[in-house]
């Protein structure tokens, strides 16, 4: 009895590694769709680009900034700017550094000047039409923390200094009703809102070159005008009172660049011309059409 219980589970030991071998077999002979992929890459003329980036390491303060440039085979790489820098950083140089997080136009951090134009590596195509080298600067006239990561810490001292949240004069209590807004109030933030502020527009500015201290510079003003011109917030005059110096708003030219460069296709130029008319009283904020202060007194 148990050497007939033996002898079966040797059979089905033998049956499994029989099976198991023609598996094996089946695998090697027919290769993986990966390295079928890979050897198609390598099949195909290669698509040479140069990427030339522009390095410095605060590690080494007596080395001068310098442009490096790093060789891709392009059938090996995924179409954008930010997939090269990655394939750079992954498989040629790790010290090669930048920000990057959502890797589609969202976050706003992989904000660089590529080809000498601002704009995000996210969403930018590489230009394989041309044999020229494609050049990746930081954002302009910003400090450097590295590589291509640029210092944000005015940009962000000014973002603060517009006290970006809903302001209400009674303070009422939250959670007791919703602040009403009527469609046609709330078509007034379309174009606005939709700011993941990368600082693009701000980084193209000449003024904002120039006055970085003292003028706010587009994206900024452009969420400062977001929350003047919202029906929903009662804190308009002190909100343009605070903007009422030669500086803050009237570096601005009327030149352009900031919307002209925008990757978000949104126009902070016109949002400072209405933010101008605002404060030179040309034009006042319409009362809302909805009033929430009723809502609260039912
Ligand atoms: S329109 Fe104003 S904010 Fe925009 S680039 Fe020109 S000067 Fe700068
Ligand atoms: S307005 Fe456009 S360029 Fe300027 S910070 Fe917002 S998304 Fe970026
Ligand atoms: S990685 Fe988020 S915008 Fe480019």
């Amino acid at each position: 009895m148990f050497k007939m219980a033996l002898a079966n589970k040797v059979h089905r030991c033998l049956m499994h590694r029989g099976i198991f071998q023609q598996i094996r077999t089946i695998q090697t002979s027919h290769p993986t769709t990966a390295a079928a992929a890979e050897e198609n890459v390598s099949e195909k003329p290669k698509r040479m680009k140069t990427f030339e980036i522009y390095r410095w390491n605060p590690e080494k303060p007596n080395e001068k900034p310098y442009m490096q440039k790093y060789e891709i085979d392009l059938n090996d790489c995924a179409p954008m700017v930010l997939d090269a820098l990655l394939k750079i950083k992954n498989e040629i140089d790790p010290t090669l550094t930048f920000r990057r997080s959502c890797r589609e136009g969202i976050c706003g951090s992989c904000s660089m000047n590529i080809g000498g134009t601002n704009t995000l590596a996210c969403i930018s195509r590489i230009d394989d039409s041309s044999s020229k080298p494609c050049k990746i600067y930081p954002l302009p006239h910003m400090y450097v923390v590295r590589d291509l990561v640029p210092d944000m810490s005015n940009f962000y001292k000014q973002y603060t200094s517009i006290q970006p949240w809903l302001q209400r004069k009674n303070n009422e209590k939250p959670g007791n009703a919703q602040y009403l807004q009527d469609v046609s109030d709330r078509q007034k933030l379309d174009g606005l809102y939709e700011c993941i502020l990368c600082a693009c527009c701000s980084t193209s500015c000449p003024s904002y070159w120039w006055n970085a201290d003292k003028y706010l510079g587009p994206a900024v003003l452009m969420q400062a005008y977001r929350w003047i011109i919202d029906s929903r917030d009662e804190k308009t005059a002190e909100r343009l009172d605070k903007l009422r110096d030669p500086f803050s708003v009237y570096r601005c030219h009327t030149i352009m660049n900031c919307t002209k460069t925008c990757p978000k296709g949104l126009n902070p130029g016109k949002a400072i011309a209405e933010l101008k008319r605002l404060l030179s009283g040309l034009h006042n904020k319409p009362p809302p059409k909805l009033e929430t202060a009723a809502l609260h007194n039912q």
